[in-house]
């Protein structure tokens, strides 16, 4: 029988977790199951989802930070669709391709003048893989510097530079000759570099995990130091890329340059995997050094058309609506409600970020009682206060967010780049209601944290 396609997920949509916990993966639809993210999404538009009960839900969680245009774009969809009407020839792979040629103009147009070439990848995790490579090859050294907390990716490489033993254990063996220094450590890495075998030294701007942001003294400290000790300053804008943080990039905010830029995720407007690795030309011709290396780094799908025209179609709208300007000034009304509710309730004890990428660390309170609570909570599991505000942001207020890391109390915010200044006041009025009843101990707040605990325990 014909496959129809619509017919199919819409008779089968509520099957979803039962089949992953079935095919899938077991361990995450039971995590799902617990926390009460089990949904069975229908529909996505701009910053709202839908589930199959028509219960329109606030996406603060933008797909880990692909959806900054919204989720199905009417004119990245109509783009997508002239395209595919085009029956284009895609990925004969001894071609030039016309759609990824544009797009690297187009981003060439965005960035740097010194970021004149462009590598096209499938992830943002082989966007690093690729700079790792692409620093060992250019400089012919052996060490790659990161810092804590960093996170690139899950493949070998990243993980190598994984700032988190909570995602690098049970790996082993990673890459040898990998070093972390603290984020904000200028000594710490003059130290590293001066010993002269440093290829390159990877960071992000805003780190993904726990939203800890680089000073603009780091960062142009250690542009600087990379530059004097030959070592390629590798930024990854992965995450913090097209207009996340109320700039293009992150690296405008301090007028920093890298020798190497990482980007993947909103590139494609959430439709495509896509990524690129922007660096000098001078870099790149150190790898693609003859016309027999000329793709001694390569894949399959890179340059796949359907995603650079994806990428072409997301520029334009960020462009278009004007979004790096609302990310920034959303952002401002987010900080400024957060920070006015940081004055009322002990629990919150900072906001930080820029734009739309906020983190809201939560810290043990001072009055007695709710410090009990936290310090129970705590002693149950490091990770579980955060669940304690996503699961009732989720089941009372119909918001997603996350928690940002591990065995930290920090919640993340990362919406669609659209959001209006209604979403901010719908997120910021149900975040109240969540935090003014974890302040009340006993209360049902806590006793999320319990119960998960008991989950966690019975595992
Ligand atoms: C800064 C950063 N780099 C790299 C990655 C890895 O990207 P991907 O999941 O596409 O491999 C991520 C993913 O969250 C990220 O935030």
């Amino acid at each position: 029988m014909e496959l129809d396609i619509q017919r199919l997920i819409g008779e089968r949509a509520k099957e979803n977790v039962d089949l992953h916990a079935a095919h899938v993966n077991p361990q995450f639809a039971k995590v799902l199951r617990t926390i009460g993210f089990d949904k069975s999404w229908i529909r996505g538009q701009g910053p709202y989802l839908y589930d199959t009960d028509g219960r329109e839900y606030l996406d603060m969680l933008s797909g880990y930070g692909m959806f900054n245009v919204g989720r199905n774009h009417p004119k990245v969809k109509k783009i997508l669709s002239d395209f595919l009407a085009m029956d284009h020839a895609s990925l004969v792979q001894m071609e030039a391709p016309i759609t990824s040629g544009l797009l690297a103009e187009e981003l060439k147009k965005r960035v740097p003048s010194s970021l004149d070439t462009v590598y096209f990848t499938n992830s943002g995790t082989e966007s690093n893989e690729t700079a790792i490579k692409f620093a060992h090859c250019a400089t012919r050294r052996p060490r790659i510097v990161y810092c804590h907390h960093a996170f690139h990716g899950l493949t070998n490489g990243s993980l190598s530079i994984n700032g988190e033993e909570f995602f690098r254990s049970g790996f082993s063996p990673l890459l040898p000759d990998c070093t972390p220094i603290a984020l904000g450590d200028l000594a710490a890495l003059n130290a590293e570099l001066s010993r002269g075998d440093v290829a390159g030294f990877v960071l992000e701007p805003i780190q993904g995990k726990g939203v800890h942001v680089a000073s603009d003294e780091f960062l142009r400290g250690a542009a600087e130091c990379c530059r004097k000790h030959g070592t390629l300053f590798i930024l990854d804008e992965v995450q913090t890329g097209f207009g996340r943080t109320g700039k293009l990039f992150a690296m405008e905010h301090s007028g920093v340059v890298p020798d190497v830029l990482l980007l993947s995720k909103a590139l494609s407007g959430g439709y495509v995997p896509v990524g690129a690795v922007m660096t000098r030309r001078e870099v790149f011709l150190k790898v693609f050094t003859s016309m027999e290396r000329c793709v001694v780094h390569s894949s399959t799908f890179g340059q796949g058309a359907f995603a650079m025209v994806a990428g072409l179609a997301a520029l334009s709208v960020l462009d278009e609506e004007k979004l790096v300007e609302n990310a920034q000034r959303m952002g401002g009304l987010l900080f400024s409600g957060l920070e006015q509710l940081k004055e009322r309730f002990e629990l919150i004890q900072e906001v930080r970020g820029k734009g739309l990428m906020i983190g809201i660390e939560f810290g043990r309170p001072k009055s007695f009682t709710l410090r009990m609570g936290w310090d129970l909570a705590h002693k149950m599991s490091s990770s579980l206060f955060g669940q304690a505000i996503v699961i009732p942001l989720l089941a009372d207020h119909a918001i997603v967010t996350q928690v940002s890391g591990h065995g930290i109390d920090v919640v993340k915010l990362i919406p669609p780049l659209v959001i209006t200044e209604r979403d901010v006041d719908r997120f910021l009025t149900a975040f109240e209601q969540v935090v003014e009843k974890a302040h009340h101990f006993p209360g049902p707040v806590w006793e999320v944290t319990s119960r998960l605990a008991k989950f966690a325990l019975k595992r």
